[in-house]
């Protein structure tokens, strides 16, 4: 999984951009359906492109790659978002997926008229989500009043080409895990040490038991992979990297309407409660690029060689993940690196554990900062 851009801008080199650069969001996309990556979010922000036509571009520039429409209930009635996303889903038989946003910045809720309070958005989120999959599966008109919403009549509805659409859930307060454990498909949680994850995890599937839910929530973890030949190469490219994407934050040019001192956004909090803790975790996550832009989105990096990083991606999937983003920096040409060099050690490791029972011996040989002896300060090569 990815998330895609629309322009070659990163935090590393801003370039003023007019928005959408085509051929580069072309390239962009090809690349990610060429590599067999599955997913791909299209995020959303009031000063976005929006995330719902950009995911119909992408369903039409491929055949298999999944868009994800990042979604703020305030931004769309729910049957209207209801019949977007099914729309999405026939026009790209069967491919579309939602991620909703409760929002987490009442400054950002508000350029776009929302003044909720974030705890009543989790609860307009909870009926959203309810109208949403009652809109693609009722076939009888129905009426609704509720706390939020109210309509007569509605329905049948344009249905989706499936049955129904993925809902996956952004969020880290105990809102978003009570909505989320409760009805969504997907939990979503930037990069976190492995120990932290697992804890939330239990947390998501124990609010999904005591909801009398028989699945459990799929789980989605987000991280800004730095790679190199060798890890030693790895750690000194993070470096030099990350004293370039703090230069750009000191100079305000980047997400400079997002950036606050203290994040609102529990996601965020945690991010820079890691980040104060420590710099390294386990074999490879990196909190550092957390850190230098204040914890806003996904920040969290995975550093090592292709080898350690897939075994990193493995030791989260081993704790119960089961959809791993994986950005980078230098966004196309990672995206390009990763298709090449991680995704296919991931695979190879999941494939011979389905056909033998056996875990293979990657996560093993390929130990990062876990090796005794890993010496942080040697491996930032004396910046
Ligand atoms: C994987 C992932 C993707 C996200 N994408 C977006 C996005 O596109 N736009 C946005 O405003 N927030 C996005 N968020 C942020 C949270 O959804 C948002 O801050 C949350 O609704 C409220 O924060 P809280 O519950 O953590 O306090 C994303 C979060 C995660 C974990």
């Amino acid at each position: 999984m990815s998330l895609s851009h629309l322009n070659p801008s990163t935090e590393l080199n801003p370039v003023p951009s007019r928005g959408i650069d085509l051929q580069y969001f072309r390239r962009y996309v090809r690349w990610l359906e060429d590599s067999g990556y599955d997913y791909t979010l299209l995020p959303y922000g009031s000063s976005s492109a929006d995330s719902f036509v950009v995911a119909s571009a992408v369903g039409q520039l491929t055949e298999r790659l999944r868009p994800i429409v990042a979604l703020r209930p305030n931004t769309a009635f729910p049957l209207v978002a209801a019949q977007q996303l099914a729309t999405l889903d026939q026009l790209t038989e069967g491919r579309a997926v939602v991620h909703i946003i409760s929002g987490g910045n009442d400054a950002e809720q508000a350029r776009q008229g929302d003044y909720l309070p974030k705890d009543r958005r989790y609860d307009r989120t909870s009926e959203y989500i309810d109208l949403l999959r009652r809109a693609w599966t009722e076939t009888e008109p129905f009426s609704h009043q509720g706390e939020f919403y109210r309509f007569d009549e509605f329905g049948p509805g344009f249905a989706p080409y499936g049955q129904s659409i993925p809902v996956s859930i952004g969020g880290q307060s105990e809102a978003a895990f009570q909505v989320g454990g409760a009805k969504a498909d997907i939990f979503s949680f930037w990069g976190e040490p492995l120990s932290d994850l697992r804890a939330e995890i239990d947390r998501v599937n124990g609010i999904a038991a005591a909801a009398g839910r028989t699945d459990r929530p799929r789980i989605w973890v987000t991280f800004r992979p730095i790679i190199a030949q060798t890890d030693k190469l790895a750690w000194e490219k993070a470096h030099e990297y990350v004293a370039r994407i703090e230069r750009t934050y000191n100079a305000g040019v980047f997400h400079k309407r997002y950036q606050v001192a203290t994040p609102q956004n529990v996601g965020s909090q945690r991010a820079l409660d890691f980040a104060a803790r420590s710099e390294v975790y386990d074999r490879a996550l990196w909190t550092r690029t957390a850190a230098a832009t204040g914890g806003a989105g996904a920040s969290t990096a995975l550093v090592g060689s292709p080898e350690t990083v897939a075994a990193a991606i493995l030791d989260y999937v081993d704790q119960g993940a089961s959809l791993v983003s994986i950005r980078g920096y230098d966004t196309l040409a990672d995206a390009i690196d990763y298709g090449r060099y991680i995704l296919p050690l991931v695979r190879q490791e999941l494939a011979h554990r389905a056909a033998t029972g056996r875990r293979g011996t990657l996560q093993d040989e390929h130990p990062g900062a876990l090796a005794p002896g890993f010496d942080l300060a040697a491996a930032a090569g004396a910046r």
